[in-house]
Order: structure tokens, then sequence, then C-alpha cells
């Protein structure tokens, strides 16, 4: 995390002070280091030098058009769960023949837009779907590109909310059954098969699920080679975890290295879909303290942030570091929680920290499954995005309006 750092006893983002952030855009703010962003994929681009790759950025860890454009400027592909996410790519300058669409339950109307968008793959999730696209490419006179999404049954060992690739999960089609599927859809005229997809789960510090996964799709790739079916790709998900806390991350190139090992020799192309590993500790959330205040049994810092624009803690039971953007008065343990009307609405619990009233906080690794995640709970507006490049800061969402937030809806006549 070193483009956030202090300077002079208060924090910055890369050259900017988020106290300058703060009194320009108000609060509570997204803030992301474009430096940040560029150095995580790096990280992969070194990892993969050599190997034919695509790396689809997951666009729901985080969709501001800005983000996405950073990344498609870097030459990345896009993993997408909906219409929407496509629609955001081509507005950012994405390029949709390096797309690939996942999701379980995908409709007619969001197949026409991405066949007609010319995406590079879809991952097919349930045999329901597989012939629904069928007959959705057939309707447009088009083949449909398509890999099965396999389960590989494989535990990932993280939250078993964010769990993919077990037999008890909606994800995917079993493995044992993905063969007979892949023969049927060779059958089918209007759809053309280029690989086999498997995503096993999110925030993973352990190579070797990973790595068990990538051998039980290569073994399907052989018997189905066997069948004279030819893959253009293996796409095997995201995943790669961050340190929130005090976890032990392995370093991206470490990560993949028995991935990799696995698939040497292999002439497909690999895909891999990193959300998280990419933008989760490319932003903060900074935010203003309302109030301290007192109580019996422990002290709450009530701030302007709550579980509307971060959900993580309130949902995973997710801890987030929580830092004074300067430091003031004598460190005292606090609940950190936001002025939402629901006991879950935390974003830290039991922290030291030096503050006064109406002080700056940053809440770090807020830049996946942050604003993608945020709700307008309480009727409250959600938070603005800013960029820092450099010494520069851009405004990249401009903070809701109150009356965006009902204008479409209706009184009665
Ligand atoms: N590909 C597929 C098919 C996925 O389902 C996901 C994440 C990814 C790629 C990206 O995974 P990543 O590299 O970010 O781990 N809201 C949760 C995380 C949900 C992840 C859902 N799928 C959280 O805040 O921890």
């Amino acid at each position: 995390m070193k483009h956030f750092n202090t300077r002079d006893g208060a924090l910055f983002a890369e050259g900017v002070a988020l106290e300058n952030i703060a009194a320009t855009y108000g609060t509570p703010t997204f803030v992301y280091s474009r430096a940040a962003l560029e150095e995580a994929h790096a990280g992969y681009a070194a990892a993969l030098a050599g190997r034919d790759t695509m790396l689809c950025y997951a666009v729901k860890s985080n969709s501001n058009l800005a983000i996405l454009n950073v990344f498609a400027r870097l030459g990345t592909g896009f993993d997408i769960v909906s219409g929407g996410e496509l629609a955001r790519v081509v507005a950012a300058g994405g390029d949709p023949g390096r797309v690939v669409f996942s999701g379980v339950g995908k409709t007619r109307d969001e197949m026409r837009a991405a066949l007609e968008h010319g995406i590079y793959c879809f991952n097919v999730e349930s045999e329901p779907e597989l012939y629904r696209l069928a007959e959705v490419a057939g309707s447009l006179g088009k083949r449909a590109p398509i890999a099965l999404r396999v389960n590989p049954d494989v535990d990932p060992k993280t939250h078993p909310y964010i769990s993919t690739g077990l037999k008890c999960n909606k994800f995917g089609v079993p493995i044992s059954g993905a063969h007979a599927l892949y023969l049927a859809a060779a059958k089918l005229p209007q759809l053309e098969i280029r690989g086999i997809a498997c995503h096993i789960g999110s925030q993973l510090l352990d190579p070797a699920p990973v790595a068990e996964a990538a051998a039980k799709v290569v073994a399907l790739a052989e018997a189905l080679n066997r069948d004279g079916i030819e893959l253009r790709h293996l796409d095997l998900g995201g995943g790669l975890g961050i340190r929130y806390d005090d976890e032990e991350v392995p370093a991206t190139r470490d990560y993949l290295a028995p991935l990799l090992k696995v698939l040497a020799g292999r002439k497909e192309r690999l895909l891999l879909e990193p959300g998280r590993s990419l933008v989760g500790n490319a932003g903060v959330l900074l935010s203003r303290v309302e109030y301290l205040k007192r109580g019996e049994d422990r002290n709450f810092a009530i701030i302007d942030a709550a579980m509307n624009d971060l959900a993580r803690p309130a949902l995973y039971d997710a801890w987030h570091r929580i830092a004074e953007v300067r430091p003031r008065g004598s460190v005292e343990r606090y609940d950190v929680v936001g002025p939402v009307c629901e006991s879950g609405d935390f974003l830290g619990r039991a922290r030291d920290l030096a503050l006064g009233q109406e002080d700056l906080v940053a809440i770090f690794s807020a830049g996946a499954y942050g604003m993608t995640m945020s709700s307008n709970y309480n009727t409250r507006a959600r938070a603005a995005e800013v960029m820092v490049d450099g010494g520069q800061c851009h405004l990249i969402r401009e903070r809701e309006r109150i009356s965006d937030l009902y204008a479409g809806e209706h009184l009665l006549p």
C-alpha cells in the first residue's frame, strides 16, 4: 500500500493530501491511486510474460468508467456478469472482443446485446442456458462463442459466501457432466466452442486449490481433444487475495507459479479474471468523524461513511484497516460505526485511534467491492469517487444528489 502514505504527519494518496481531497470533494469519498492500479497490473504482466494470456479484469470489483479505462489502456479484457457491465465496458472504451461473460442468470436481452457487440466468449453456467444461447444466436443469424464454466468441486478455503467452486454452490456445471454437455454443444451449429472456464472463489491466499482445479480442467481438455474438440483457451478465473490485515498474501508470481506448472506445455491461451487483486488495495474510503460518543460499555466514533458505502464489514464481518488521516490527542478504543439505523452498521470494532471530533479517517483496502456493492439504504446518496495520478486529483464520479434518489418515483394520481 505504498501509494497511500504519511507525509508531514498526515495521509496522502500519491502526491495529494487526503485533507485536500476532503476539502474539495467532501466526504465520504472513495480515493483511488492510478499508480497502485498500474503496479498491480504490472505484477500480472510480469508473472505471465512469455505466455499467451488474456487478463480479463472482473468488472464487478470496481466498475467506475475511469478504472475500466485505465485497464483498457493497459490492454486488458474484461470479465462481466451483466448487460450493465457490458455497457460500462463499451462506454469506457474497452474492447468487447476481449470480454468474457460469466453469470448464472443471463437473460435473452443480455445475450443479444453481447452477441451484437461481438464479445469474445460466453461462460455458460447450465444446460438450459446453453440451449437458450443457441436459440438467441440462431435468431440473430450469429454463432455464439462459448466455454462451459465447470464446477471442479475444490475447496478454495475462503469465506463461505465467496466460495464458488464447491458442489453446493450455484455456479457452473458439475465437471463430471461437462464432457457430455460439450459433445451436445458441438452438435449445435449456432455455438462455437472456444474454451473451458472455472472460478473457485475469492480472497484466496493458498495457490494449491487453484492448481488443483487447473489439473481437473486440463484433464477435461485432454478428454475433449480425444473427441476431436479443440479449445482456444482455458480460463482459470480470478480469486487472488489481498492483504487487509496481516494475512500472508503470496506475490502474484508465486500465486500463479503452481497453476502455470500444471499448464506447462499446453497450447491453449490462458485467461484469468482477477478483480480484487487489481483494485482492492488501490483505494481507500475517506470519511469524517461526526461524533465521538462515550458509552458505558464502549466508545463509538460515528463517521459519515456507513454500511451502505462499504458493505463488507456488515455482510462478511470483514476487517478493514482504519487510520486517522492526521492523528490527534490520545489514543482511545472505538467502535467505528456509521449513521445507518442497524446495529450491523459498523466499519470496524475495537480500534485504537487518536481522534478528535470532525477529524478524517481512511478505511483501507476499499478499492474492490466497495463502491460496486454500495446502496442507497436510509436514503443516503452514494459517495463521490476520485482518482489520484501523481500530484493530480480527478473527480471520476460525482457524489449523488438526494433528488437523484427519487427522480424515478411517482405519486399516485
Ligand atoms: N470471475 C468470476 C466468475 C467471479 O465470480 C469473480 C468474483 C471474479 C472472477 C473475481 O474474483 P476476485 O479476483 O475479485 O477474487 N463481494 C465479495 C467478493 C465476491 C466475489 C464474486 N466473484 C467480497 O467483497 O469479498
